[in-house]
């Protein structure tokens, strides 16, 4: 089975699954010793079609092994997207002796509603027994809408009760319950479109200041208050991330000694002649930070990334010329990390090209990284620093600590000699370093 995953598009450090179609990722949740990734799956063909929750685990993010699919469509409707929370308590009276059950909620999406169902696994995932009662909400004539999805439930603790966010019609709804089956409608933010996740956060890792995130499938987010009922935002709109990722989750169970906020999100990379089709974008940790334009939300790749590379160079202090030289010799690379910290001066536009493509595009007139506006922490030494991952097929670039992130996929172009270069007017490239990466594969 290792064999299949020696293609030649394989993307060599990001989870794709053997073959098939996969969008969103689905159930992140901790258990055990192992990250669960569930996920929107068509296993037969390269198109959507035949959702269903595929699922993989990893021991440290970074490998996966892929399992049988979890969830099928029935006669309710195709798996659609959802998540997992563990029932230590056992609320919903599914627990087994002493083995809590991981319990899942999805939509079933049929021709005429998407309704919220629930199924459980004592088996840490592998095997999945669907409620038999569900629906557990069935709220389309509510809202005089189909677009009633992708419940994202967890416990919140200072109300002992569970939490859903679902996304109806034009926003995100919170319910809660006590027994994981008997929801009720508690509030709705509107200006959200589909996947909502909502989280507490420390702000600057200070537990006695939090921020509550509320976010949709697009990386956008607010920030606000939460009280178990209401989410009341405090700011407007934000963006943390752009290009290819949609739909990203955050993981729920993982232990308070670790207390990280891991994300994955789904990236919308064409993958093709291959039998597989999209992947999943690097597993990052969000955090808050106060910053000169107020509290931000960063993201990052998780610690745990740094294991596939390698640093091979490093240089500081280069003219952009000099550093377009160094960078020559590795033009051939299909995986490869690069970070970079450069200096832009008298320059409207200046950036980093890599294999012909405008990876960073930064317009000093506007405020725009490739056409997003984005306002340095830093505006008077127009310093930009930026960690890329290239992969065979998608690139993602994380700017400033992630501050901002963005990702897209890879298009080589076979006529274009330029490999890698930076450009503009009078760049300083303070530091450059390039890592060899390693296959997730084996
Ligand atoms: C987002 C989404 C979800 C839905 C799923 C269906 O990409 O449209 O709203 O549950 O994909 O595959």
């Amino acid at each position: 089975q290792d064999s299949l995953y020696h293609e030649k598009n394989r993307p060599q450090f990001h989870f794709t699954t053997r073959r098939g179609w996969v969008n969103d990722p689905n159930g992140l949740i901790y258990y055990e010793g192992e990250y669960h990734l569930f996920y929107q799956h068509n296993p037969y063909e390269r198109e959507w079609e035949n959702m269903s929750w595929g699922h993989a685990v990893s021991k440290d993010l970074t490998h996966w092994d892929e399992l049988p699919v979890a969830l099928h469509p029935d006669k309710l409707g195709t798996m659609f997207s959802g998540s997992a929370v563990m029932d230590y308590d056992n609320t919903a009276g599914f627990n087994k002796g002493k083995t809590p059950a991981m319990v899942a909620f999805y939509t079933a999406d049929n021709p005429d509603r998407e309704i919220q169902c629930v199924a459980y696994s004592l088996d840490k995932g592998r095997t999945w027994t669907k409620y038999e009662k569900n629906p557990v909400i069935d709220s389309k004539d509510k809202w005089n809408s189909k677009d009633t999805r992708d419940p994202k439930v967890f416990w919140y603790k200072p109300g002992k009760h569970w939490v859903m966010v679902l996304n109806e019609r034009d926003g995100h709804s919170i319910y809660n319950s006590n027994n994981l089956k008997d929801w009720k409608f508690e509030s709705h933010v509107t200006g959200f479109w589909e996947c909502p996740d909502l989280f507490e956060l420390p702000v600057d890792g200070d537990k006695n200041k939090t921020k509550w995130v509320m976010y949709g499938a697009s990386g956008t987010y607010m920030l606000g208050s939460f009280d178990g009922k209401v989410f009341t935002p405090e700011t407007g709109k934000l963006l943390y991330t752009t290009g290819s990722i949609y739909a990203a989750q955050t993981y729920s169970n993982i232990p308070e000694s670790d207390g990280r906020r891991i994300q994955i999100g789904w990236g919308r990379v064409a993958q093709p002649g291959m039998a597989f089709n999209n992947m999943m974008l690097l597993p990052t940790e969000l955090k808050l930070h106060a910053t000169k334009n107020g509290i931000r939300l960063y993201n990052m790749p998780v610690s745990e990334t740094s294991q596939l590379f390698e640093r091979t160079n490093q240089w500081t202090g280069l003219k952009s010329d000099d550093a377009n030289q160094k960078l020559k010799e590795f033009y051939s690379a299909d995986k490869i990390r690069i970070k970079t910290t450069f200096k832009l001066s008298h320059a409207t536009s200046a950036g980093f090209n890599l294999f012909g493509q405008r990876v960073i595009d930064y317009d000093m007139n506007n405020n725009t990284i490739n056409g997003v506006f984005y306002s340095p922490a830093d505006m008077t030494s127009m310093e930009l620093t930026a960690d890329i991952y290239v992969d065979r097929t998608s690139i993602e670039v994380f700017i400033d600590g992630g501050a901002y992130s963005y990702s897209m996929e890879r298009k080589p172009n076979s006529d274009n000699k330029e490999g890698f270069h930076f450009w503009g007017n009078n760049i300083e490239v303070k530091n450059l370093e390039v890592y060899s990466a390693k296959s997730i594969w084996k």
